[in-house]
């Protein structure tokens, strides 16, 4: 007789036809059907799919939504990311870990429920959130955390937690989640009116490289975070060798501080659907992909409707349009729980129902993507601008922004301000400018671009947002008075070490020491000479990590030594006696083994 292990993942394999390369969402349903991916359904799946058990276990190890010890049949994952603790996530914690009366990390005795930190779940407008299972719940105060635990302990329905819908589409009946669109300033580009078929008739009048000519002649520029022109992306794909050809939408937003990607799938998907069609068309592809993070699960159900009536409407499939050879359709891909699965290569390695490791490039995707198809990865936001290049044309396009910087830019604002949310505003605008529009007025820093973009004083709050002068992906965290910019980059180093993916060494070790040393320095016990090793330690990684997240996340030390000196020297002092004060030989040794074995302490 079958295990009921041996069962739900004989069905898991046989809803995604027994493809190997669905592993990731083999494992998903597993989880969410066992409430883990125990060892005997890993053997289960090595031997339906013929994967390694060692490939299978890596997975499941990888992905912090995945587990191979059983979880509560409910997991409260709560935002433990900067801008949720300035909104109060400490007192929030203790009132879950008190009403559940397990602490963080642990189930209760029943086997029900179980607490859990988190990074960023795309609701810093909306902090302190979390997630209950898949049912996001949104400004949570010590109270209310008290309430959401008793009334799970009644019904034990995550859903019912949603007792008021917010606004726009969150309220559609098959999204229904109390999240809020905070959408502050709209238009005239991206957060507009769109008619769904428009882009794609007119791009279907042209020739596919009459399109890729449209999108240089617009000058867009990848709104993901690197800012590398599309038209240049998608010429470089076409032109690649390789019958198959894929195009893949980055909905993967793990960028602390940034939700923009959420409002317009919530609100303007068939803008960003049509976006990906048109992508196909220029490229000649007939395969894509949307990449959605595992936080936006409670966003599937809607957006699989949204592709359904784009099908039904010919809009999307075979012969769309009616036209002969033009199709191209769309598959869901769910992502995990991984910050390094928006790296380009992290996510394409997910896609294929790999663990999420950055590849070496070259090859780019461009040349070696998605199961070694030429492929083109373009982020929401940039393919929500193709689509409107094409209704509006290149020129109404580019009248806004400046040369370098066509077009607007959707910015994500949290922290210290007044109105958080989502502006679209044109590039070049001022930092102060979008500071007053989010009543942000008493801002003493601002960090631009996530935990490894920069941190921008007041003397810098005149410069603008555009590719020439601060370029960002969209996230602007604002912070007031009495915020301790050391602590706050130690959070950041938080971050960074438990999302690197630890395949090289710089990156994974180094991670641990910034964060270390930032502990030691805060706790009064630094030296003169931790300054000097921080700043050698974030200059190798810069050096030889392997991807972006490695290259990156030592900015939050080196910003803060560049921009707070004294008060770093303020804190560390050298002993008189020449003693090193935090040296503790046992902890040191007992350290270098476990970052050697690559573990986390
Ligand atoms: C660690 C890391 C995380 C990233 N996360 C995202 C993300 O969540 N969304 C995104 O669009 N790009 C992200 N990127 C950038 C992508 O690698 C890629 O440049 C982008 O998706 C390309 O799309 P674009 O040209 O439209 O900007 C990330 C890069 C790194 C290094
Ligand atoms: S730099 Fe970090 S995240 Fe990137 S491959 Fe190396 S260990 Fe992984
Ligand atoms: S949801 Fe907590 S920082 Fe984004």
């Amino acid at each position: 007789m079958s295990t009921p292990a041996a069962t739900v993942v004989a069905e898991a394999c046989r809803s995604v036809g027994n493809d190997a390369t669905r592993l990731l969402d083999v494992a998903r349903e597993v989880q969410s059907r066992l409430g883990c991916v125990p060892p005997d359904a890993i053997d289960a799946i090595h031997r339906t799919l013929g994967v390694p058990r060692v490939d299978v276990q890596g997975l499941v190890s990888f992905y912090s939504f995945l587990s191979e010890t059983p979880q509560g049949r409910i997991v409260i994952r709560l935002c433990d990311d900067v801008v949720d603790r300035l909104a109060g996530y400490e007192r929030v914690a203790r009132a879950f870990s008190e009403e559940l009366g397990v602490e963080m990390g642990e189930t209760t005795a029943d086997g029900a429920i179980t607490l859990a930190h988190t990074p960023c779940i795309g609701m810093s407008d909306q902090a302190p959130a979390a997630l209950v299972n898949d049912v996001v719940v949104t400004h949570l105060t010590p109270d209310r955390a008290r309430e959401v635990v008793r009334d799970l302990r009644r019904h034990l329905d995550p859903a019912q937690l949603v007792t008021m819908v917010g606004d726009g589409n969150n309220s559609h009946p098959l999204v229904r989640s109390m999240v809020r669109n905070n959408i502050r300033a709209a238009g005239p580009i991206v957060i507009t009116e769109t008619n769904r078929g428009e882009a794609i008739r007119k791009a279907a009048a042209m020739s596919p490289n009459e399109v890729i000519r449209a999108v240089k002649t617009a000058r867009l520029r990848g709104r993901g975070g690197a800012g590398f022109p599309t038209g240049i992306k998608w010429e470089m794909t076409r032109s690649a060798p390789g019958e198959r050809k894929v195009v893949v939408c980055n909905a993967d937003e793990g960028e602390p501080g940034t939700f923009k990607d959420r409002v317009l799938l919530t609100e303007l998907p068939d803008r960003v659907f049509a976006g990906m069609t048109i992508a196909g068309y220029a490229i000649g592809a007939t395969e894509g992909i949307l990449y959605l993070r595992g936080e936006y699960a409670y966003l599937r159900r809607f957006l699989e409707h949204v592709l359904e009536a784009r099908r039904a409407d010919g809009l999307l499939g075979r012969g769309i349009l009616a036209r002969h050879r033009f199709d191209f359709d769309i598959r869901i891909q769910m992502g995990a729980g991984a910050y390094v699965c928006g790296e380009e290569t992290a996510l394409l390695s997910s896609c294929e129902g790999l663990r999420g490791d950055p590849r070496n490039r070259p090859p780019f995707p461009a040349q070696r993507g998605y199961l070694g198809r030429p492929t083109v990865v373009n982020n929401v936001e940039t393919l929500a601008c193709v689509t409107r290049i094409l209704e509006a044309g290149p020129a109404t396009f580019s009248e806004h922004g400046s040369r370098q910087s066509a077009g607007t830019k959707l910015i994500s604002v949290s922290g210290d301000v007044g109105r958080p949310g989502v502006y679209e505003v044109p590039f070049g605008i001022k930092i102060g400018d979008v500071l007053a529009m989010s009543e942000g007025k008493d801002a003493v820093a601002i960090q631009i671009g996530g935990p490894s973009g920069r941190r921008i004083d007041p003397a810098d709050f005149e410069r603008t947002i555009c590719y020439d002068d601060i370029a960002t992906g969209g996230a602007l965290v604002v912070f007031g008075p009495g915020r301790n910019p050391i602590e706050i980059a130690h959070m950041y180093m938080e971050f960074f070490e438990d999302e690197s993916c630890g395949y090289c060494t710089p990156c994974r070790v180094g991670n641990v020491l910034l964060r270390r040393g930032l502990e030691r320095i805060l706790a009064g016990r630094g030296e003169p000479r931790d300054l000097v090793q921080l700043e050698e330690i974030a200059r190798t990684m810069k050096a030889a990590s392997r991807c972006g997240l490695g290259q990156t996340s030592s900015n939050p030390v080196l910003t803060t030594l560049a921009a707070f000196r004294p008060l770093y020297d303020s804190l560390v002092k050298d002993d008189p006696r020449g003693f090193r004060r935090s040296f503790d030989l046992q902890a040191a040794v007992g350290d270098a083994e476990r970052i050697r074995a690559g573990g986390r302490q």
